[in-house]
C-alpha cells in the first residue's frame, strides 16, 4: 500500500514547510491541496462570479486547468479568503476529490497537506500529522511572508483574517478542519523550521515502523 503522509493544520501552522521537507526526504511527490482551493477562489473573481454562489463555485471547481495552480495570485492574501469561501461549498469539495484521492494512491507513496486529508480524503494514511501554532504566531509568519512578497498590509489584519479563517474552516458543515483521532498533534509555536521539521521526521518514522515499511 501506499505511504501516504498526511498533513493537515490551520494556515501558517507550518504545515506547507513540513510537508515539502517530509517529500524532499523521502522523494515523495507533494501536492499543496490549499493551492486547489485558492485557485477556484481565483478563478471564480476573475470570471466575476460570487464566491458564496455554490453553483457558480462549483462550476469553477470542475473546470480547474491544473495550470492556474503555478500563477502568482493564488499565492495572495485575497485568494487565501476567497479559498476559505468557496472550501464551505460541497459540491466544490466534491468536484476536487477525485484529484486528491487519485494523488495519495501514487506508489511508493506521498506528501498531501490541507486541511481534511487525514479525515475526508485519506484516512486510511499510516502517518498523519496535525500541525498548529499559536495564533499570533501563524499570524506574523503569515505577515512576513506577504510583506516578502510585496504586500503591505498591518499585522493586526492579518491576525484578524487567522481567526476568521479558522473560525470558517473549523466551523464550515463539509469537512472542518480537525484533527484526526490517529493524527499526531505538533505545535511548532516555540520551534524553528529544522525542529519543526525533526520532530515531523520522527512522527513519521514512528509510522513507517508501525506500518512495517522499511525507512527509506
Ligand atoms: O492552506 P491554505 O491557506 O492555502 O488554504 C486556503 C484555504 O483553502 C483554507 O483556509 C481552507 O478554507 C481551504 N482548504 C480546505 N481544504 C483543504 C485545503 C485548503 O478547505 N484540504
Amino acid at each position: 500500500m501506499a505511504f501516504i503522509i498526511a498533513v493537515d493544520g490551520p494556515a501558517a501552522s507550518g504545515k506547507g514547510t513540513v510537508a515539502s521537507r517530509l517529500a524532499a526526504l523521502y522523494g515523495y511527490p507533494m501536492l499543496d491541496t490549499g493551492l486547489l482551493y485558492r485557485a477556484v477562489g481565483v478563478r471564480l473573481l476573475e470570471a466575476g462570479g460570487d464566491l458564496d454562489d455554490a453553483t457558480a463555485a462549483e462550476a469553477a471547481a470542475r473546470g480547474l486547468d491544473l495550470a492556474e495552480l503555478e500563477k502568482a495570485q493564488v499565492r495572495t492574501r485575497a485568494a487565501g479568503e476567497a479559498a476559505s469561501r468557496v472550501a464551505v461549498h460541497p459540491g466544490v469539495r466534491a468536484a476536487l476529490f477525485d484529484l486528491q484521492r487519485g494523488f495519495t494512491l501514487r506508489e511508493p507513496g506521498s506528501v498531501i497537506d490541507g486541511r481534511d486529508i487525514g479525515t475526508v480524503i485519506a484516512p486510511e494514511a499510516p502517518a498523519k500529522l496535525f500541525v498548529t501554532a499559536r495564533p499570533e504566531v501563524r499570524a506574523d509568519r503569515r505577515w512576513k511572508q506577504l510583506l516578502g512578497q510585496g504586500e503591505t498590509v498591518a499585522y493586526d489584519e492579518i491576525l484578524a483574517d487567522i481567526r476568521k479563517r479558522d473560525e470558517r474552516d473549523g466551523g464550515r458543515a463539509s469537512a472542518p478542519m480537525t484533527q484526526a483521532p490517529d493524527a499526531v498533534l505538533l505545535d511548532t509555536s516555540e520551534m524553528t523550521i529544522q525542529q519543526a521539521f525533526d520532530a515531523a521526521r520522527r512522527i513519521v518514522e514512528t509510522a513507517r515502523a508501525r506500518s512495517g515499511d522499511l525507512p527509506g
